[in-house]
């Protein structure tokens, strides 16, 4: 694992940006998974442009959202599918076969976790992965105590989870649990990015960076990753004691 420091959101946003663009440049079919959220809005928003600006052939690459909300329809704005949809989908006109996103209304949460683990698997796994750290310390919805080699999976939510997700929607949702790809799809993904800014994430991105890995504390993991990267803000470094 390596760490990456910026010295703000927009800074950190571009490189992420910019290296994701390079990467569909030398790989066009380039299999990439997302976590939504705060955090990477303004990587996905850079990367649309510059895959577009760029005029690079963005027509093979393979979608895949990382989480999502267990019983919110694709309709709810505070949902990861609303959010892909509106910032990734549609501006690049993906096609449904180029992506999976979950099915939070499925009948069958077994079956939709084995479809999004044969979706993966059928294209011979993730190249590249982004994601964002809560503030308990999770990834995507795996919470802690989430074991390192869980494949996609339903998961009860944390109560922090459930306390700060509700900044995501308009009014206060009843939010209970999620569904999410596994650290198994983490560890084998090609290269992974797990970003944070601002000084609300200091004292997380501390833990996981300087912390033991361990499952009570998620983002741990990223510490066994060997081509993890941590791109972090200044803010977000502020408590860190290690020079790094
Ligand atoms: C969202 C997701 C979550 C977020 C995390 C940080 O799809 O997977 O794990 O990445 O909760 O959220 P933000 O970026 O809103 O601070």
């Amino acid at each position: 694992m390596k760490l990456k420091r910026f010295k703000n959101y927009h800074e950190l946003s571009d490189f992420a940006a910019g290296d994701i663009a390079n990467s569909i440049k030398s790989k066009p079919s380039l299999v990439l998974c997302l976590a939504s959220g705060d955090t990477p809005k303004l990587t996905v928003e850079l990367l649309v442009k510059k895959l577009k600006e760029e005029k690079i052939d963005y027509s093979k690459i393979t979608f895949i959202g990382l989480d999502e909300w267990v019983g919110l329809p694709p309709t709810n704005t505070g949902s990861c599918h609303y959010f892909f949809q509106n910032k990734l989908i549609e501006p690049l006109q993906l096609k449904p076969s180029q992506y999976f996103l979950f099915n939070a209304l499925a009948d069958d949460f077994e079956n939709e976790c084995v479809k999004m683990d044969r979706f993966i698997n059928d294209r011979n796994g993730i190249d590249v992965m982004l994601v964002g750290i809560g503030m308990n310390g999770h990834i995507g919805f795996n919470e802690p105590g989430a074991a390192f080699n869980n494949l996609s999976h339903v998961i009860e939510l944390d109560e922090i989870t459930k306390a700060v997700g509700q900044k995501y929607f308009n009014e206060q949702v009843e939010l209970g649990k999620g569904i999410t790809l596994g650290f198994k799809h983490l560890l084998n993904a090609k290269k992974v990015f797990m970003m944070a800014n601002g000084s609300k994430k200091a004292e997380v991105i501390k833990k996981a960076v300087e912390g033991t890995v361990t499952e009570s504390f998620p983002a741990s993991i990223m510490q066994q990753h060997e081509n993890g990267f941590i791109l972090i803000d200044d803010e977000a470094a502020s408590l860190l004691s290690k020079p790094h």
